[in-house]
């Protein structure tokens, strides 16, 4: 049975006892978290959000001691006692108060708690779905309070450095109208205007387009966006945005806050890292990396080796070439330990990417050269290929061919998982990139028309506007990623600020004047009131605190996330409604 709080009020958490309050009358409160009968003695550990504490009780106080054997685990506990240094052979140098001891004078027994299904402890045996159920015992465990933890502070260094740079922090809708980032919406109907709904935002972006407008010049906001999209280990259907607009900027302006910004917030976890951060063309992302993320921890950039094949024996790779192709090769350095069978399932994994086919060749440690085309190309032609691409002693070369994007994509999907099966990826590492001069456009093959590689409202660079009806897929835009270890962390651009171009691109997009009117009428008719050029970009707060966290998945920094169907197992949304609330508005489901 729960005993009330009455009075008993902490004096301390349970992470906070050290040798220095030795002999202090104490008051902790929290759960149980671990018991030891020792017969004689009772050890307990208590838990809070900042520690654990080893509570004792002696078998002199009958009464007490009656009461403490009642304890179970994730029960709720008042512990009045003294702290006590513990015996030098029972000192836990894993605890930070691992060095004393309260024992206890009186127990209020706050609280009983069923059997958990899992232990609250940082390793556990469930599924994640069991975790995700029960994700109040779950954030009890001490790995998910640090990183919720972590992202507070993270948070609220965020907060302070935009405040002392001038932004202000500003709220927009969350029942808005339809803002295109690329995902279907989520809709809200609406009961007083019936078949009338509202969007979800899946970003501000025009209402913070709107507050430049409105002459607010620096705006920040940490902001929920909401979209229906497949679901990742790195996306939620709901994730916040450190959403970011500036007026009067230059993507140097832009780079200029986010930089110190990313300086402050990776001191949060006591890492120095440099600014400023490389600027890579999106052209050279894809040619080099095969990737418009690359994770730059790894090196092993891939080659153009198109000279070697163009009047090589290897007839396949030369009528390639001829033909306008690629071929492209990375060196896998000391991969002299791979055996044939290794290389075989290499070449395995590329035809399951989709390839044609993988040539390797490989120098031994003692110089001897051996490749899958030697017959084809001849002792001489490895050796050039070997030497073009850069491989010594030891080192594999791996290297494909075909139409040039796609050839680099997947050599690039090779080289990922090559790094992370040799684990070059320390996650200790963190390597940033800008990546830049992005395509404005690229073409949708299934809708046979182009749509925007951000999003409509980002401006095509100065110096391809000539082109932009004539040669629609070669103009760039001032849009830049923020990379960090092969993940996108921020987005953004410098929007158009003239509703004349803005017009342009939307007719480019396919969309007509009329449906430009009915989705945005109201934000070109703002452009039209005197818009200052402006700019800006969006960090995805979830996937960079699970960076700093060291997590694989943003489930484990969001307190209360979906599954990968965009189910909340815990509240069981998304859930039927009854049939009065689906008349009121206005909506009849089809069985
Ligand atoms: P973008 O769509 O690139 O840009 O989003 C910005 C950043 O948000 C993160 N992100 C996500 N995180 C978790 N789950 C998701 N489903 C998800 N989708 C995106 C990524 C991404 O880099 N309005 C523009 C920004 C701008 O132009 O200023 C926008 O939303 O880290």
């Amino acid at each position: 049975m729960a005993e009330p709080l009455g009075a008993l009020t902490r004096t301390h958490t349970c992470g906070a006892l050290r040798p220095e309050d030795v002999g202090a009358d104490v008051v902790l409160l929290g759960w149980v978290h671990r018991v030891r009968d020792l017969g004689g003695l009772l050890f307990v550990d208590v838990r809070d959000r900042a520690g654990i504490t080893q509570i004792v009780f002696d078998k002199d106080d009958e009464a007490l001691m009656a009461k403490a054997k009642r304890l179970r685990s994730e029960y709720v506990v008042g512990v009045e006692g003294r702290v006590r240094r513990r015996s030098p052979d029972t000192v836990n140098p894993k605890l930070a108060t691992g060095e004393v001891e309260v024992v206890v004078r009186r127990l209020t027994l706050l609280n009983e708690a069923k059997t958990p299904p899992f232990p609250v402890a940082d390793e556990t045996p469930v599924s994640e779905d069991v975790r995700l159920k029960y994700r109040y015992l779950d954030l009890r465990r001490p790995n998910l309070q640090a990183n919720i933890g972590l992202r507070h502070r993270v948070t609220t260094v965020v907060r302070r450095f935009f405040d002392a740079n001038g932004f202000w922090e500003i709220e927009t809708p969350i029942l808005t109208k339809s803002t295109p980032e690329g995902a279907r919406d989520y809709l809200v109907p609406s009961r007083v205007h019936p078949g009338e709904f509202y969007a979800l935002p899946q970003s501000p972006q025009l209402f913070k387009q709107i507050l430049m407008i409105g002459g607010v010049d620096r705006y920040v906001q940490i902001c929920r966006c909401f979209r229906d999209e497949d679901l990742r280990a790195d996306r939620q259907p709901e994730f916040t945005q450190v959403d970011v607009e500036m007026s009067f900027a230059r993507p140097d302006t832009v780079f200029g806050i986010i930089e110190p910004l990313m300086r402050e917030v990776f001191g949060v976890v006591g890492r120095e890292i440099a600014i400023p951060f490389p600027r890579l063309p999106y052209a050279e992302a894809i040619a080099t990396y095969g990737s418009d993320k690359p994770d730059l921890r790894c090196g092993m950039p891939i080659q153009d080796l198109r000279e070697v094949f163009r009047e090589s024996g290897f007839r396949v790779f030369r009528e390639i070439v001829a033909g306008g192709g690629t071929v492209r090769g990375f060196v896998v350095t000391n991969a002299g330990g791979y055996s044939r069978s290794e290389v075989d399932g290499m070449v395995d994994q590329a035809k399951q990417m989709g390839a044609a086919g993988l040539v390797w060749a490989r120098r031994a440690a003692d110089g001897t050269i051996t490749s899958s085309i030697m017959k084809a190309l001849g002792d001489e032609g490895v050796r050039q290929m070997l030497d073009a691409a850069g491989a010594g002693n030891g080192d594999l070369l791996l290297v494909a061919a075909g139409e040039p994007d796609p050839t680099s994509k997947l050599l690039g999907q090779l080289r990922l998982n090559l790094a992370r099966q040799k684990g070059l990826l320390d996650a200790n590492q963190y390597a940033f990139t800008w990546v830049v001069d992005f395509p404005l456009l690229e073409w949708d093959p299934t809708e046979r028309r182009y749509v925007s590689m951000h999003h409509p409202f980002t401006s095509p660079s100065d110096e391809d506007l000539g082109r932009l009806e004539a040669e629609p897929g070669a103009v760039r835009a001032k849009a830049y990623d923020l990379v960090l270890n092969g993940s996108e962390v921020a987005g953004g651009s410098i929007r158009i600020h003239d509703a004349e171009l803005q017009r342009r691109i939307f007719s480019l997009l396919n969309i007509s004047p009329e449906e430009a009117t009915l989705r945005f009428g109201f934000f070109l008719e703002a452009l039209e009131y005197g818009t200052p050029p402006h700019g800006g970009i969006a960090i995805g707060l979830d996937r960079l605190c699970a960076i700093l966290a060291g997590e694989s998945s943003i489930r484990e920094v969001i307190a209360f996330p979906k599954t990968a169907n965009a189910v909340d197992l815990m509240s069981d949304a998304p859930s039927p409604v009854d049939s009065k609330q689906l008349r009121e508005l206005h909506i009849t489901i089809k069985k």
